[in-house]
Parts: C-alpha cells; structure tokens; sequence
C-alpha cells in the first residue's frame, strides 16, 4: 500500500481516503461518494481495529462481511480497498501510540477508555500508509472528527479533512453497524435519539440558549423511553467539544444512548447565531 502510495504522489495524483471498518452501510458510502468527488484516486480501508475496542466491547461481535463491502466499492468505482489483517498492522512488539487525553479523555473516551488511542493511532497509521490528501470522515461520529482534526494540526499530517453529513433511515435513526445489534422493539425504542435532538433543535429555534436547560430537555425525553438508557447528553463548543453554559456559538449537541446492549450515539449542530 506505502509503495502504490508513494508511486501515486510521484505522479502527483490527489488520494482521497475513507478509513471504515467495514459492514457498509449508506453513510459509509455517501463518503465515498465525496472522495471520488474531490480526489482523483480513492482508497478505501477496511479494518475492524482491535485496540479501539474495550475488553469488554463487541470486537468479536463486531459485523464484518468484507464480500458485500467489496461488490459494493467496485460499484462505485473504488481504485483501491486497502484491508489489511491485524498481524499486518499490529505485528510483535507493536508498542508505540497516538494519543490525545484531554480531547479522548471525555464523553466517549470517558465511557470507553482508551478508545481514541485506538482511533488516532490506527488513523496515524493508516495516513502514514496511504499518504492522502483528502480523509473523508462522518459527523456521525463528531468527537471522532474533532480529534482527528486536532491529531493533523498537533502532528503536522499533510491532509486535509472532510466531514460530511450523517446519512439517517427515512424514519430519522442514524445509519450504523451496530444498528444490526437492535431486535425489532429495540429498534423502535432507538428513534428517541434522533426525536430527543430535533426537539432541542426546535427549543434553540425559539429561542432558548442556556445549557442546563437543553440537556434536561435530552435526557428528559431519553428517560421517557423504557428501553433507553442515557450515558450522556451535552452541549458543547462545535470547534473544541468545551462545555457551554450559554449557546453563544456554534454548537455541537452530544447524546450517547443504550438501548438494551447497544450504545448508540448521535449529534446535531445547532448555530444559534444563524436562527
Ligand atoms: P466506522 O464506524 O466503520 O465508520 C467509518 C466512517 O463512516 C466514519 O468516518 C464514520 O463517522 C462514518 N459514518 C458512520 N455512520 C455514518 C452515517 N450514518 N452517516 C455518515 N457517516 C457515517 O469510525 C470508524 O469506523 C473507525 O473509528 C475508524 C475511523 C475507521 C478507525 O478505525
């Protein structure tokens, strides 16, 4: 991959990149979509990475199909899918890492330690491996964006991030693997997620701008929900993830849920300048 890489840059070809990990869905493809849109070749990696699950998380579990997701990339024209096996990336002796602890350190990285070192240091890697000049990266996952965005400025990573919107079913659930984990009630139980950001978007619309008061809104309806369980619910700064007491700015809101076995998150950005 480093060779094909390097031979590509000779020739000054632009590599746009999505990192996955497979099992793709339409989110993951709506990615490809804008990396075949701005690069002039695309690479597509399929990894389920080891070290950014918990010993106690779904990495066993975790749904792989790498056949589908093969005739699905060759359908929208993929130069290169790039899936190595873990003793590739991870051989003997593998010791070094990437790691952010003040930006890993909380919401996600505080329910799941050690999760982002798994994150940006695969990314670091896969980015010393495929040499892109566009990483295409999904909303969905916001405080993902935000630390890989903070990993590139911090280590001088000559690419430049993208992150495009989170692709939903039509009944508003944000589109993940671990959708696949939730039995039919659960599944239902799950739109609450997306009902509990819209409302908070529709409050900040008429004008409510204090914190405490959204997130008792998010987790007021979450704790509606029998099968919901909240993990977290904020409102943070949308450039760097710092807690608002005042929405004053652009601002990211944050809902981690679990419903039944399966932790969902999602997010909207709300600018209440803009409304
Ligand atoms: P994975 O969960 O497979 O997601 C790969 C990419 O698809 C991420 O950038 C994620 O934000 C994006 N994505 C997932 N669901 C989406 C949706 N509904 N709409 C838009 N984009 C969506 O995120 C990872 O893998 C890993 O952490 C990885 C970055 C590959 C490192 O191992």
């Amino acid at each position: 991959m480093q060779q094909m890489a390097q031979s590509l840059k000779r020739d000054k070809v632009k590599i746009a990149f999505v990192p996955t990990m497979g099992f793709l869905h339409s989110g993951h493809l709506s990615l490809v979509r804008r990396a075949n849109q701005i690069g002039q070749v695309t690479v597509v990696s399929i990894f389920v990475n080891p070290t950014q699950f918990g010993p106690s998380e779904d990495f066993e579990a975790y749904p792989r199909d790498l056949g589908r997701d093969a005739e699905m990339l060759k359908d929208l024209d993929v130069d290169i899918l790039f899936a190595p096996n873990t003793s590739d990336m991870f051989p003997e002796g593998f010791t070094t890492a990437i790691e952010n602890p003040v930006l890993g350190g909380i919401f996600e990285g505080k329910s799941r330690p050690s999760h982002f070192r798994g994150v940006t240091t695969i990314v670091g890697k896969l980015f010393n491996l495929i040499h892109p000049d566009f990483a295409v990266f999904g909303q969905k996952d916001y405080q993902q964006c935000i630390l890989i965005r903070r990993m590139v400025r911090d280590l001088n990573f000559p690419v430049e991030i993208v992150i495009c919107a989170t692709v939903r079913e039509s009944d508003g659930l944000a589109m993940s693997s671990r959708n696949t984990y939730l039995d039919p009630a659960e599944r239902k139980a799950a739109l609450v997620i997306h009902r509990a950001l819209q409302q908070v978007q529709a409050l900040v619309e008429e004008g409510e701008r204090r914190a405490d008061h959204l997130i008792e809104a998010l987790a007021g309806l979450v704790h509606q929900e029998p099968l919901a369980h909240l993990d977290y619910a904020q409102m943070v700064d949308a450039a760097t993830l710092e807690p608002l007491e005042k929405l004053d700015r652009k601002t990211a809101a944050l809902l981690a849920v679990s419903i039944g076995k399966t932790r969902l998150i999602d997010n909207v950005i709300l600018d209440p300048r803009g409304q």
